[in-house]
């Protein structure tokens, strides 16, 4: 428990109502496009099983350390994460220098929000698809002629990313705090009670034991060294840890929280649903004849099929993708937090002119996704087009060294006075548990996928 000057006990943007809020508003950050689209998409494109194997694996063993050294440094600085990292610095590593953590941190958010918006607008646009009829009965060829008219078509796609940028603003301007909660706490179990249904239509429906197998049974031939960073890389992506975000979160969570718990709770949760989000998808890839490895299109071709046969398929598609959008909101929101809340502590702005201009620019990066599907498909480089481009910098190398980073700090650098008193009600063998992940398991971990990645081993 922070035990500070009173300024410490609480941050300028105020405090969650409640520890249930803090845990919805962390579940709501983890759970977006992440579980629903992209695991299973690059699920797909790696192979399968031995990807999710490692997956799984990065996020118990490096991602949960992580996200509870970025909550309970959140909560000891009480700041924004540039901020905050600069203070612990001062007082614990000897040097303000640690802000830039936080500084590549607001960068990583900002790249990743400028694509994770355009996704979302695709998810935006099926709530309207989905309910104005358009895949009822449809075949696999028309699903897909249908997703490439909407991606390819970069003023539609631009439309519904501002429309879903506008949205993020608002509540960012509002602050956090006061719309987030009361959103989480519906919508999230609805996406839950949704995804169950569908998984028992798979079951009846789809090749589920093929599509079980896909996920379950490990080929370890088909993983390659850029496999395992991107399952890495992923492992951070989904659970939002590696820049700031739940740092920016922590600096609101009153002092009582057990950090251990709440972390533990998200983590399993947010695993949990990208399970079942895999395990509703593959089956209907494999009983339709869908390519497993057709990339980031893949959950807007596959369940469609599944609409397009459900009775009331319509009306179910179209609030699956409303929860869908509303869960990538809950997530986009907490993308944008860290830059705001830095931007209006540093230049003393107000927080909706800090969110305006954040998310404006934000807004203008986002179109170089859009034209990455449409006008400016074949323009490849490196990774690929700028989305994957940007993509693959922010998630595969931004996030992991910024999680490093973070580990490092909170297992070397910060007295286990300090750290033990932040997770206090979890002392004991929990504590000595995070302690040597912190130190040896996670930083080890993260480097050894760095150099298997670029060949050295
Ligand atoms: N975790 C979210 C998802 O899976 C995305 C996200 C929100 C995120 N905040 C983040 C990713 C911070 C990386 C860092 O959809």
């Amino acid at each position: 428990m922070s035990k500070f000057s009173k300024e410490r006990r609480f941050s300028l943007h105020g405090q969650w109502s409640s520890h249930l809020a803090f845990i919805l508003a962390v579940s709501g950050s983890a759970v977006g496009l992440g579980n629903i689209w992209k695991f299973p998409y690059i699920a797909g494109v790696n192979g399968g099983g031995a990807f999710v194997l490692v997956y799984l694996v990065c996020v118990f063993v490096i991602g949960l350390p992580i996200m509870m050294s970025e909550i309970l440094m959140g909560r000891r600085g009480r700041r924004n994460p540039v901020a905050t990292m600069a203070l612990l610095g001062q007082e614990e590593g000897g040097t303000s220098r640690w802000g830039i953590v936080g500084v590549v941190g607001v960068a990583t958010g900002f790249f990743i929000l400028s694509y994770y918006s355009v996704i979302a607008g695709w998810a935006v646009a099926y709530i309207f698809e989905g309910a104005s009829g358009a895949f009822k009965g449809a075949d696999a060829q028309q699903v897909e002629q249908l997703f490439s008219r909407i991606s390819g078509n970069w003023f539609i796609t631009g439309f519904w990313h501002t429309a879903f940028m506008a949205l993020t603003i608002f509540v960012v301007a509002r602050g956090v705090k006061g719309g987030l909660e009361r959103a989480v706490r519906i919508l999230m179990p609805a996406l839950i009670g949704l995804l169950l249904l569908l998984l028992i239509y798979s079951m009846i429906a789809g090749d589920f034991a093929r599509g079980f197998a896909f996920l379950f049974e490990p080929k370890f031939s088909e993983l390659t060294g850029s496999g395992v960073l991107e399952a890495l890389g992923h492992a951070f992506f989904t659970l939002s840890v590696g820049m700031g975000a739940v740092m920016a979160y922590g600096a609101y969570l009153p002092a009582e929280s057990s950090i251990g718990k709440t972390s533990i709770a998200v983590v399993v949760a947010d695993t949990l649903i990208a399970i079942v989000a895999g395990l509703v998808i593959f089956p209907i890839v494999f009983a339709n004849g869908l390519d497993p490895a057709a990339g980031p299109g893949l959950i807007f071709q596959s369940l469609p099929l599944a609409f397009g046969q459900l009775p009331g398929g319509s009306f179910v598609a179209a609030v699956f993708f409303l929860l869908l959008s509303f869960a990538a909101w809950t997530s986009a929101i907490s993308l944008m937090e860290p830059a705001v809340a830095w931007l209006m502590e540093r230049q003393k702005l107000l927080r909706s002119v800090a969110a305006i201009v954040i998310g404006g620019l934000i807004w203008l990066l986002g179109f170089l996704t859009v034209f990455s599907n449409s006008v400016l498909s074949g323009f490849t480089f490196f990774q690929g087009t700028f989305f994957d481009n940007i993509d693959f910098v922010a998630s595969n190398i931004a996030l992991p060294v910024g999680g490093l980073a973070i580990v490092v700090f909170a297992g070397w650098f910060m007295s286990s006075s300090s750290t033990s008193e932040e997770l206090d009600p979890d002392a004991g063998l929990g504590y000595q548990l995070w302690r040597f992940s912190a130190r040896f398991i996670a930083p080890v971990a993260v480097v050894c996928i760095f150099l298997n990645a670029v060949g050295v081993f």
